[in-house]
């Protein structure tokens, strides 16, 4: 496993102390995370990376043999990654690296992954353009994320417990991600509501 050379993110510390019931804590969602992560992953294509890889839960829903780079800031989180990695007759690279300061070339990378990834990303739009960066003209972002309701009332209620729910380190939960991802530069492919309009399965491309 490589180690970047990266500034500490704020949720780093959060997620180094996670990491240990990460698992379990995620077992309730993970049903229901790993049937989106599948219909989304059968897009894949060509060299894939996965942000914010976690302990590794994804693995299961790549399709099979195609070779993946899996990035976290958290080491904690990739040594319960790497121990999962040992299990799975593919090649997938770990490496710890902050999105917002990715070591790779520009265009590296023909396909991005990620699942609950940028609600905790301290500055997402940054993250979401480096990510452009890396990926190829032509490119697919794939992504599984919770973000802000459009509907008033909800939305309104979402801005108000967020200081609350992220001092509980939870990430936000009031994040215009399809937005960013139009600063960022890409199109929008698609906009699947799982959740009402609380969870999405999105791609976008470049
Ligand atoms: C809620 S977990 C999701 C893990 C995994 N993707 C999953 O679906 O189970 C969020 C992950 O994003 C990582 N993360 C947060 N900020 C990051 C950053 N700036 N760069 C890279 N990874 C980051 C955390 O360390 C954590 O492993």
């Amino acid at each position: 496993m490589s180690t970047g050379n990266i500034r500490d993110d704020a949720a780093k510390p959060g997620f180094d102390r996670a990491a240990r019931f990460y698992d379990l804590f995620y077992s309730v969602v993970e049903a229901f995370s790993s049937r989106h992560r599948r219909e989304l992953l059968h897009r894949a294509r060509g060299s894939i990376l996965e942000i914010g890889v976690g302990t590794g839960s994804s693995f299961q829903d790549y399709p099979p043999g195609v070779p993946i780079v899996g990035v976290d800031i958290s080491q904690e989180m990739l040594h319960r990654a790497e121990e999962k990695r040992r299990s799975y007759d593919r090649e997938i690279e770990l490496r710890k690296e902050d999105v917002l300061r990715l070591s790779f070339d520009d265009e590296a990378f023909d396909t991005v992954f990620s699942s609950w990834v940028f609600c905790s990303v301290a500055d997402p739009r940054r993250g979401l353009s480096e990510v452009h960066r890396v990926l190829k003209r032509g490119g697919q972002l794939l992504m599984l994320e919770h973000v802000r309701s459009k509907n008033r009332i909800l939305g309104w209620l979402m801005d108000r417990l967020n200081p609350l729910v992220s001092r509980l380190g939870l990430g936000d939960i009031n994040r215009d991600t399809i937005q960013y991802l139009r600063q960022a530069g890409f199109k929008i492919e698609q906009e699947q509501n799982i959740t009402y309009d609380l969870v999405k399965a999105i791609v976008a491309s470049k």
